[in-house]
């Protein structure tokens, strides 16, 4: 599924990483231990291509989708919650926000009609129907109520946010996901339910 082949880092003169080869698997759950500062969200952020190692490569199985929890609170905060969760698969995110831009043009020509239709094929094909309530769905189980749902990120709590954003991560389904100390700032019950997700998650964490 995700596999590194030969990975190094170092930072001045501080090694984290010497032709680390390691590979993870479809369907299962690893975790990544270590000391404070050994470099585990160092090597997340090389998995997910957020840094780049000194040398050394990832390799991700094609048409292989990766999500990843962003650590960032204030990333999304002009957008609606709601949509802040759909854009954990930018795919269809983007066949969305294209899709709404050519219904609304005035001057909607043949080729837009066939864009448009392709656009839908796909979005279909993403199971795009059900995108909204499958968002609501993981927001209300992460304790998000839903007159939440239409507010701006940027009105909601740190402890609000983070939930959002594991919602980003988990939506749609990835067949990789990241999350790096994932239940900081979640409360015990949204702990126990997001380890009732990832028993439940079919492919690699
Ligand atoms: N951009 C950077 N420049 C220099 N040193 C860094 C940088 N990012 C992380 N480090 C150092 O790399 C080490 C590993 O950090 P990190 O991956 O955050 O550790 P962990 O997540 O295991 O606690 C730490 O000593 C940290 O100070
Ligand atoms: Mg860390």
């Amino acid at each position: 599924m995700i596999s590194t082949q030969n990975i190094s880092l170092q930072y001045g003169k501080r090694v984290l990483f010497d032709e680390v080869n390691v590979k993870f698997t479809g369907g299962n759950c690893y975790g990544i231990i270590g000391a404070n500062g050994a470099g585990k969200s160092t090597f997340l952020k090389i998995l997910s291509g957020e840094i780049s190692p000194n040398s050394g490569s990832v390799h991700i199985e094609p048409e292989k989708r990766m999500a990843v929890l962003k650590q960032n609170h204030f990333e999304y905060d002009e957008f609606q919650v709601l949509d802040t969760v759909m854009m954990g698969h930018d795919k269809l995110w983007a066949n969305m926000k294209e899709k709404e831009a050519l219904y609304s043009k005035p001057d909607f020509s043949e080729a837009d009609g066939n864009r448009v239709s392709d656009l839908e094929a796909a979005f279909a094909e993403m199971d795009g129907w059900n995108a909204e309530s499958d968002a609501a769905a993981l927001l209300s189980g992460l304790g998000i109520v839903e007159a939440d749902h239409y507010r701006i990120m940027g009105e909601l709590s740190n402890q609000q946010k983070v939930r959002v954003l594991l919602a980003q991560a988990l939506f749609g389904n990835p067949d990789i996901l990241i999350l790096d100390e994932p239940t900081n700032d979640l409360d015990l019950k949204t702990i126990e339910w997001l380890e009732n997700y990832l028993l439940d998650f079919k492919n690699t964490v």
